[in-house]
């Protein structure tokens, strides 16, 4: 380990279980040094695991829904008094579909789930940077991080209305940033990650061929969550002070690929 977060604190959202990209994210921010508090929505703590998170990094939990700005008020108020300071980092690693959970095509929402899903995955976003902004709690050269995926730019039919919440939460993070930037001289970032096998990630239809697909496509091979942690670590150190407004992909190079050999073997073996 490279002590890269040390004497740092920070809040990281959306650790469901142990596959969750939250999850590592916070195991690998304790192995760097940093403190910081666990929050998730407070229907995610009935499962209990998170419990064993905050054992083994040694952090506290608060539970806060991230559509609720009281919650949001409470939860920044008391991290930064259990921390002892201003916060360093932030992680909204936080997305859920109610179409999708329904299993309503694109084609068919049912509008009230959809602005749920909005509200849950994307305004969040802007609401955890308003009360972090407005209450000054972060400290100069903090950084902040959001969780995105590529369907924000290219088309994935069964991603349905997680990709316009994606390039909402996407637009969020450069419009945000720059605020954030002039004022606080706080980083905004999103980091567009692989197919990675949780259970929001799951939860998209046909998954598992959309997971195989990447796979074959990047010439590095998908990204797995504990190198999405990596990647996060990085953004929250002091070796990228200035990388901001950056939608940034981490996805073994997948988003710049046309076509890899192994998808066209795959396709002149089946005709
Ligand atoms: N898994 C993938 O394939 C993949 C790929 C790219 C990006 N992402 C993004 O990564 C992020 C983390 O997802 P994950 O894959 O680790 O899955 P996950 O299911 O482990 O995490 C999603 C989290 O969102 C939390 N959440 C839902 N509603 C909430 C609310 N109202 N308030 C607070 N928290 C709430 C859940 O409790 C859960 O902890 C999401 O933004 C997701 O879209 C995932």
């Amino acid at each position: 380990m490279y002590n890269l977060l040390k004497g740092k604190r920070g809040i990281i959202f959306g650790a469901l279980d142990q596959n969750s990209i939250a999850w590592k994210v916070a195991e690998r921010a304790h192995e760097e040094g940093a403190t910081f508090v666990l929050t998730n929505a407070p229907v995610a703590m009935r499962m209990g695991a998170i419990n064993e998170l905050a054992k083994k990094t040694n952090s506290q939990i608060i539970p806060a829904d991230a559509t609720s700005l009281e919650d949001i008020e409470n939860l920044v108020s008391k991290s930064v008094e259990i921390l002892g300071g201003k916060l360093d980092f932030v992680l909204h690693s936080i997305g859920m579909s109610v179409n999708v959970r329904k299993g309503l095509p694109y084609t068919k929402q049912n509008y009230k789930y959809t602005e749920k899903g909005w509200d849950v995955s994307a305004l969040s976003f802007h609401k955890v940077m308003n009360v972090l902004y407005n209450n000054d709690a972060m400290s100069e050269w903090g950084s902040i991080v959001a969780l995105t995926y590529m369907a924000a730019q290219r088309v994935f039919p069964d991603y349905n209305d997680m990709a316009d919440n994606k390039a909402y939460l996407e637009s969020i993070a450069r419009s945000f940033g720059y605020f954030f930037g002039v004022e606080k001289k706080v980083r905004v970032n999103t980091i567009s990650q692989s197919p990675t096998r949780t259970t929001a990630g799951s939860g998209v239809k046909g998954f598992d061929g959309f997971f195989n697909y990447a796979d074959k496509m990047s010439p590095l091979g998908n990204a797995t969550a504990l190198e999405c942690a990596d990647y996060t670590i990085s953004l929250f150190s002091d070796l990228t002070k200035k990388v901001t407004l950056q939608n940034l992909f981490h996805d073994g190079g997948f988003s710049n690929m046309g076509v890899s050999q192994a998808i066209i073997e795959n396709f002149e073996k089946n005709e």
